[in-house]
C-alpha cells in the first residue's frame, strides 16, 4: 500500500501555485520537468538523448564555477521551463562531435559526444567563469541497497595514492573537511545519501520545497526577480512546505525499494556466453573499479544481511581527457567520475542493445562506453580493444545481462 502511494508521488504531475489541488501545487517557479517519472521513465533511464520533441528532459545542463559555487544568476542548473510570468532560463541544443576508434582487428567504431549550446538565455549571459556539464538521469533502481553499504566498506577499496601500483587509485568523495559525509549518488558522487538526493531533485528539477531544502522558490537566485516574487505552494497544512515530511518519507521508501524485474527487453542469452564474458571482464581488469559485490542489510527491517552485486566501488576515478569536463562538483574534479554501477544495464538497453550510456548519454552501445574509458581505465580499455570479436561479444553479452 505504502509502496503504491510512493509510486504515485514519483509519478505525480505537479502544478503551479495557487491551484485548487493544494496537495500537488508548488511546481517551480523554475523547473525542468513536472514529475520525477518524466526524467526517470518507469524508474529507468532514457534510451536515447533525443526524442520526437527534441532533447529528452532527463538530460540536464549543470552550471558552476571552478571553486564549486553556482552561476551567480542561473544557479546550479539550467531550468528550461517556468510557470506563467516567469521566463524559462533557456534551452539546450545539441550537436555531435565524432571520431573513430580503431580496434586491434582493424575494424573501426564511431564514437560521438554531445556538444551542448544554450539558446534563448532569458536572464543575460552566464558568468564568463561558469563551466558547464551535461548529466543524464540514471535509473533509480538499486539506490536503496547502495544507500545501505557501510562507509568503511567503500573506504576499504580506496587507494588514493595508488600504493598497490596497479595504475588505479580510487578516491573517496568526501563532501566536508571533517570527512563525515561521503558522497555516493550522482555521476560525480555529489549526494551523500538517498534522502538528500531525492530532496535535491525536488528543489532543482521540480522547484518544490522540502524539509531539507525549505525555500519555496526552489533554484531562483536573487538575480531572478519575477521568480523570487512568484506565489508559492507552501501551506500550513503541509508544515509550510510544498512537499510535507510525511509525503517525503513515503517517496523515499518507494525509491529505496524500487527493484528491477529479472529480465530486460533483450532476448535471453546463452549462459555459456555470459560465463565467458564474465571471465573477459575479470581478465580486462574491469572489477578494479566495478567491484562486484557487498553485504548489506536491506530493506532496512531485513533480519539478515544479503549479498548485492552492483559492480561499483562508489569511488572517484580520473577517466582521462575523453570524458573530462571543466566543471568540478562535490569532491570530484572535472576529470573524475564515480564508477557507474553496472547492475540493471539490461534495462538501459533496448532490444537492439542500444541506449544512452555514460554521464551525458553519449555512448549508444556497451562497446562505445568501454572505448570511451581512459585515464586510470586506459589499460582495461586497451585490453578490450585488443580482443577478438568473439571475446568482445561475450563481454557485451555478460554486461547486457546484469
Ligand atoms: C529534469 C529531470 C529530472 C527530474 C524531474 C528528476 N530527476 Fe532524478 N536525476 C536526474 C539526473 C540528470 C540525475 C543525475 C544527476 C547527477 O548525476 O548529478 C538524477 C539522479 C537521480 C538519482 C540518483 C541516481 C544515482 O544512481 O546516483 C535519484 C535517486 C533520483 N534522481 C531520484 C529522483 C526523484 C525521486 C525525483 C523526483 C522528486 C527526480 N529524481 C526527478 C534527472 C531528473
Ligand atoms: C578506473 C576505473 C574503471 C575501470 C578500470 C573500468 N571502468 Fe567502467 N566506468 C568507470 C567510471 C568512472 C564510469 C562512469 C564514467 C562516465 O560516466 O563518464 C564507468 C562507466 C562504465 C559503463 C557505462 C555505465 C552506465 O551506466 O552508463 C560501462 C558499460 C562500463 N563502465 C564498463 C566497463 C568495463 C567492461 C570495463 C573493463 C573493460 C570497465 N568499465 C573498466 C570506471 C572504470
Amino acid at each position: 500500500m505504502e509502496y503504491t502511494l510512493g509510486q504515485s508521488i514519483f509519478e505525480r504531475i505537479w502544478v503551479s501555485a495557487p491551484s485548487s489541488t493544494e496537495a500537488a501545487d508548488g511546481l517551480g517557479p523554475l523547473f525542468n520537468a513536472r514529475s520525477c517519472v518524466a526524467c526517470h521513465p518507469a524508474g529507468a533511464r532514457p534510451q536515447s538523448l533525443v526524442d520526437e520533441k527534441g532533447v529528452v528532459p532527463s538530460l540536464l545542463m549543470r552550471l558552476g564555477l571552478a571553486d564549486g559555487g553556482p552561476d551567480p544568476v542561473y544557479g546550479v542548473q539550467l531550468q528550461n521551463e517556468g510557470v506563467a510570468g516567469v521566463p524559462a532560463e533557456g534551452r539546450v541544443v545539441l550537436a555531435f562531435e565524432a571520431h573513430e576508434a580503431r580496434l586491434a582487428d582493424g575494424s573501426g567504431i564511431e564514437l560521438r559526444k554531445p556538444v551542448a549550446a544554450m539558446e534563448a538565455l532569458a536572464y543575460g549571459p552566464l558568468s564568463p567563469e561558469t563551466k558547464t556539464g551535461l548529466r543524464i538521469g540514471p535509473a533509480i533502481h538499486g539506490i536503496g541497497p547502495l544507500d545501505r553499504i557501510a562507509n568503511d566498506d567503500i573506504l576499504a577499496g580506496a587507494d588514493p595514492d595508488d600504493k598497490d601500483g596497479d595504475g588505479i587509485s580510487g578516491r573517496p568523495a568526501w563532501l566536508d573537511q571533517e570527512q563525515t559525509k561521503l558522497g555516493r549518488f550522482g555521476w560525480k558522487a555529489v549526494q551523500p545519501d538517498m534522502i538528500n538526493q531525492n530532496a535535491h531533485a525536488f528543489m532543482a528539477d521540480l522547484g518544490l520545497s522540502t524539509e531539507l531544502f525549505p525555500d519555496p522558490q526552489g533554484e531562483c537566485t536573487t538575480g531572478q526577480a519575477a521568480c523570487r516574487a512568484a506565489p508559492s505552494g507552501a501551506s500550513p497544512q503541509y508544515e509550510n512546505l510544498e512537499v510535507s515530511p510525511l509525503l517525503m518519507t513515503v517517496l523515499d521508501r518507494f525509491v529505496a525499494e524500487a527493484v528491477l524485474p529479472a529480465h530486460g527487453p533483450q532476448p535471453p542469452a546463452d549462459p555459456a556466453m555470459v560465463a565467458r564474458g564474465k571471465k573477459v571482464f575479470a581478465a580486462a581488469g574491469c572489477q578494479a573499479c566495478h567491484r562486484e559485490s557487498y553485504e548489506v542489510t536491506w530493506p532496512v527491517e531485513a533480519k539478515a544481511p544479503r549479498r548485492i552485486s552492483p559492480y561499483s566501488d562508489l569511488l572517484l576515478h580520473d577517466m582521462g581527457p575523453g570524458l573530462a569536463e571543466f566543471l568540478p562538483e562535490g569532491a570530484a574534479l572535472g576529470v573524475e567520475w564515480r564508477t557507474a554501477p553496472l547492475w540493471g544495464l539490461r534495462w538501459a538497453l533496448d532490444a537492439k542493445g542500444e541506449g544512452a550510456l555514460l554521464h551525458d548519454g553519449r555512448a549508444r552501445t556497451l562497446q562505445e562506453a568501454i572505448l570511451w574509458h581512459g585515464g586510470e581505465a586506459q589499460a582495461a580499455r586497451d585490453h578490450v580493444a585488443g580482443l577478438s570479436s568473439d571475446e568482445r561479444a561475450a563481454l557485451v553479452t555478460f554486461l547486457s545481462n546484469l
